[in-house]
């Protein structure tokens, strides 16, 4: 049965420090990379949800022991060839983008077919962006025709190496093909429109060989064959991705202040604070510091007297992927003039269509967006009041809608009710986002 959760009140100002659970990228990183150490390998605060539970079984399923409490995980790696690929495998990356796409890099060495399989809603997601430059490599594939999943990849052990070029900005993309380019002989050149850099920063920490060039739009990537990868114990700093609701819900919360520890600030995962800042909210770094390669910071964030309205330069668009979806819902609509988006067609392409649906709920709150494939106009209202009962469902349960519309809700009036579908939909991202709310509302 579908949890729907009901809301009607606008959330009064508050002052918080909260915690945030860990990075996700970086969760799943962290696990495959240390699938492959030799040794055992410990993360703190990785973040436990069903994306990261899947990750585990898939790695598991590969023949690599666990083991995972409410304290720490540990991941008792074979070393770089100790994955045991058997006869008639099926690995289920269920609702994350994020893993099969680069599970399959990896696994770009198994001598026989390994079958991947996903939810529903990344069932539908596209594979050919990971299967084409797989291929180059020496990979073999049987895609369906949508080119989603399932899909069955067979490897090869005389893997070449291949010049790529990506161009959406996307991680999962350019990390896919570095997983590859780790089990290849030879040199594996990557010229990749900027994106997040977590792959990257690991094998650099790590060791491995890997270059990376930074240029103005793009990175030349260069890697080499991996022959050994050290265990490596980590302290997941937090996810900027779930904080991101909070800073919206403070932005629009009269007299709100908050405080956001140890956050993971990777420059190209902080398009959102760029975009906050472009739109009068007061938000900025305190303590900022390196970790392990990878900057974190505590976020603070304070509500503003009036938001102005942007138009979003392009090059924010891979660093704030995740976030478009709140900003929109929330500091884009209540924004005192029009705001614009574009160039934005990869959110088409999430775990559910988010442009459309940004465009659905916003026509539902009473507020104008002109809406293509690739760009929203949102004609933001300060005064806005709602006074129809709003229902958000068949969603395909993407994360980031409930998430989003959640905070809307709290942040605009609404005596008929906010009507949120799917409430179980947090479980694949942020389990403890509901929990965490009420923290902040006071709610028992
Ligand atoms: C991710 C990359 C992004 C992002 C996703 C996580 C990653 O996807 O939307 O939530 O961890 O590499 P794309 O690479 O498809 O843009």
């Amino acid at each position: 049965m579908s949890k729907i959760i009901v809301l009607k009140k606008k959330i009064q100002g508050f002052n918080k420090k909260i915690n945030i659970p860990g990075d996700k990228s970086l969760s799943i990183r962290w696990i495959l990379f240390s699938s492959l150490a030799s040794g055992i390998s410990k993360a703190k605060n990785l973040l436990i949800s069903e994306d990261i539970v899947a990750a585990i079984q898939v790695i598991k399923k590969l023949g690599i022991k666990v083991i995972l409490n409410q304290k720490y995980c540990k991941i008792y790696g074979k070393g770089i060839n100790g994955y045991r690929y058997k006869k008639n495998l099926t690995l289920d990356a269920k609702n994350s983008g994020t893993l099969g796409r680069l599970l399959l890099g990896l696994i770009i060495n198994s001598p026989k077919p390994i079958k991947l399989i996903g939810d529903k809603s990344l069932s539908i997601r596209d594979f050919k962006r990971i299967t084409d430059p797989l291929s180059k490599f020496g990979a073999t594939f049987k895609t369906n025709r949508s080119n989603g999943l399932p899909l069955v990849i067979k490897g090869s052990k005389n893997l070449k190496p291949i010049k790529y070029i990506e161009k959406k900005g996307s991680a999962q993309c350019k990390s896919s093909v570095i997983f590859a380019g780790m089990r290849t002989d030879g040199k594996t050149l990557i010229k990749a429109k900027k994106s997040r850099t977590h792959t990257e920063i690991l094998c650099k920490h790590l060791g491995l060989p890997i270059k990376v060039k930074s240029k103005k739009n793009f990175d030349l990537i260069e890697v080499n064959k991996v022959k050994k990868i050290k265990s490596l114990n980590y302290d997941i700093p937090a996810d900027i991705s779930s904080a991101s609701f909070f800073l919206a819900l403070t932005a629009l919360s009269p007299s709100s202040k908050l405080l956001i520890k140890n956050v993971n600030i990777n420059p190209n995962r902080t398009g959102v604070i760029s975009i906050f800042k472009k739109m009068g909210i007061p938000i900025y770094f305190k303590n900022s510091r390196f970790y392990k390669g990878e900057k974190i910071a505590d976020i603070f964030v304070s509500s503003p007297k009036e938001i102005k309205p942007i138009n979003c330069p392009i090059k924010l668009n891979s660093s704030a992927i995740d976030e478009f979806l709140v900003i929109f819902l929330t500091v884009a609509a209540k924004a005192k003039g029009v705001s614009y988006f574009k160039n934005l067609s990869e959110l088409n392409k999430k775990e559910s269509p988010r442009l459309r649906w940004a465009e659905k709920i916003l026509k539902m709150m009473g507020i104008k967006t002109i809406t293509t494939n690739d760009s929203i106009k949102i004609f933001g209202n300060p005064n806005l009041r709602i006074d129809k009962k709003i229902t958000i469902r068949n969603y395909l349960k993407d994360h980031r809608v409930f998430m989003a519309s959640v905070i809307a809700a709290l942040s605009f009036e609404n005596k008929k009710g906010w009507y949120i579908h799917d409430s179980d939909s947090i479980k694949t991202s942020f389990p403890s986002f509901l929990t965490i709310l009420k923290k902040i509302t006071n709610e028992k």
